[in-house]
């Protein structure tokens, strides 16, 4: 295929050899914003007439439309020194009844280039159902995404500051509007404020659950310990087979419905020969830890997760005040009762969660971290390798894409990507998305905040520039040096500060 497309090559048309004439035909004609100069298989040079071309901007020649990738200033042979703006355009096919043909043979040289109005790329980027979280750059045109792809998984990679979360609760809003169940795990209790004002006046309800703190006016999130296997204690701490056995041993001994220091006296009361005395007192030393670490967070009957999966329903698990090793073990412990909730639905088994879901995972770092051991990146890349069988999409945010494990990115098929400089980060999104190349990669340290450029499943074009929709949040900082120094007070001739 790729052979066929070198051979039908068109070049530069002897009559265009060079850029400067091409330029003095085309100012009188219409308001092409361009020309053709040459096209091999999917891509066209094209001589930019028009301020208004930059990257990103979506173009028709003929009825074909194509978005440009690439831009750079073209020595003319023919005419010395004089540079030609040029950009390199990725075709990517006609509109059909408002479906996207895909190009099938190379754009004719010196044909006329023109910007894609606002319908046309309405009609280009929508389908049956569409969701939008911001416009087109340079246009007043929603972006509109296909969101039927959510279980494809999403990454939102930016610098910090870039306007993740923001571009991170529009996404959400949207999904929620059409009802999907949103799980979001929230490490700086930010999305309840910008989630209340994005679907203020609509029927989404969110539901706030705090972790190990309580705030007023949220719920406390619960683990519950009754209900916890053996085999669930590793999202809490690491056991050796013989303490997993121990621990087993010991539950088996407790009735129904019991508190983890019931497991704790239990492990004192356990006369079993199998077991070293050793294993116990170790196995009892971990308890009396976790017992600590997450106190108000264990319970006997906790959070029911199912509950938490309905439609129209945000839930945000705020962990902003729990310490970090608490939020892994939370994040593995809410990843594996998502899953397999689905997992029993699919298989027809008891107590199942009804509703497919997204689950949003902010500063995903810390819980996918390459280097990390945890098991909460164990289940969030079941989440990624899994979650389509069973309508579990993923969505993972982080401000360093390079610390993310590979296998995890590699199964976010639509990436949004915001403005990032770091090399290692643009290197390691370059490796880990299929749809992403390298031009791409080379804009992004040209993004502004709010900007981003969204490649992959969801979008029906190569790629798209979109400008993030503001949200209005009461008492967003303006500036950071707002300090007032303190009054002094004169009273009956003595000075109080
Ligand atoms: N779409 C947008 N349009 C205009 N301004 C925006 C937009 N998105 C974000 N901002 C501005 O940028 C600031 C930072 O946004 P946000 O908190 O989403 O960034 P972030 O990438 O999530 O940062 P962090 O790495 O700290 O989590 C916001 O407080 C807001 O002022
Ligand atoms: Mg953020």
């Amino acid at each position: 295929m790729i052979f066929l497309w070198k051979i039908i090559l068109y070049e530069i048309p002897k009559e265009f050899h060079s850029y400067e004439s091409a330029k003095q035909i085309h100012i009188n004609t219409m308001e092409a914003a361009g020309m053709v100069v040459s096209s091999e298989g999917r891509e066209a040079d094209v001589l930019v007439l028009s301020e208004r071309v930059e990257l990103g901007t979506i173009i028709r020649i003929d009825d074909l439309y194509g978005i440009v990738a690439y831009m750079s200033y073209r020595e003319d042979e023919k005419i010395g020194s004089t540079q030609a703006l040029i950009a390199r355009v990725q075709i990517f096919g006609r509109l059909d009844n408002g479906r996207l043909v895909r190009l099938k043979r190379p754009v004719k040289p010196h044909s006329d280039v023109f910007l894609a109005d606002e319908n046309e790329l309405e009609e280009m980027l929508s389908a049956e159902e569409n969701i939008s979280i911001g416009t087109v750059r340079g246009t007043n045109a929603r972006a509109f995404l296909n969101p039927n792809e959510y279980d494809r998984h999403m990454a939102i990679l930016a610098s910090t500051g870039a306007g993740k979360s923001y571009t991170a609760a529009n996404l959400v809003k949207e999904f929620s509007s059409l009802g999907l169940p949103v799980v979001i795990v929230d490490t700086h209790g930010e999305y309840p404020k910008l989630l209340s004002k994005l679907t203020e006046g609509t029927e989404i309800q969110i539901e706030t659950y705090t972790v190990k703190h309580g705030k007023q006016g949220y719920k406390e999130f619960k683990i519950p310990v009754s209900s916890l296997e053996p085999e669930d204690f590793h999202h809490f701490t690491f056991l050796t087979e013989p303490q997993g056995s121990a621990l087993g041993l010991v539950l088996d001994k407790l009735g129904e419905d019991y508190q983890l220091k019931d497991i704790i006296d239990g492990c004192s009361k356990l006369n079993d020969k199998t077991i070293h005395e050793g294993t116990i007192k170790a196995l009892e030393r971990k308890l009396r830890t976790l017992d600590r670490t997450f106190k108000n967070i264990f319970d006997k009957y906790g959070t029911d997760i199912k509950k938490l999966v309905q439609p129209y329903n945000i839930t945000i698990i705020d962990a902003s005040s729990s310490p970090q090793g608490v939020r892994q073990s939370v994040v593995s412990y809410i990843a594996k009762e998502l899953l397999q909730g689905r997992i029993r639905e699919y298989n027809e088994m008891p107590d199942p969660i009804e509703h497919s879901m997204l689950f949003v995972v902010e500063e995903a770092h810390n819980y996918a971290g390459s280097n990390l051991s945890h098991s909460c990146k164990y289940q969030l890349q079941r989440i990624a390798s899994e979650g389509r069988k069973f309508d579990v999409g993923l969505c993972v945010i982080s401000q360093k894409p390079s610390k993310i494990d590979e296998e995890i990115l590699s199964q976010c098929n639509t990436g949004i990507y915001m403005h990032i400089t770091n090399p290692n980060d643009k290197d390691h999104i370059r490796k880990s998305f299929e749809s992403i190349n390298d031009e791409i990669i080379k804009d992004l340290d040209g993004l502004d905040v709010g900007e981003c450029i969204i490649a992959g499943a969801m979008n029906r074009i190569p790629f798209i520039i979109c400008n993030v929709d503001r949200i209005d949040v009461k008492g967003e900082k303006t500036g950071k040096f707002n300090y007032k120094r303190e009054e002094e007070i004169k009273v009956g001739g003595f000075d109080y500060v």
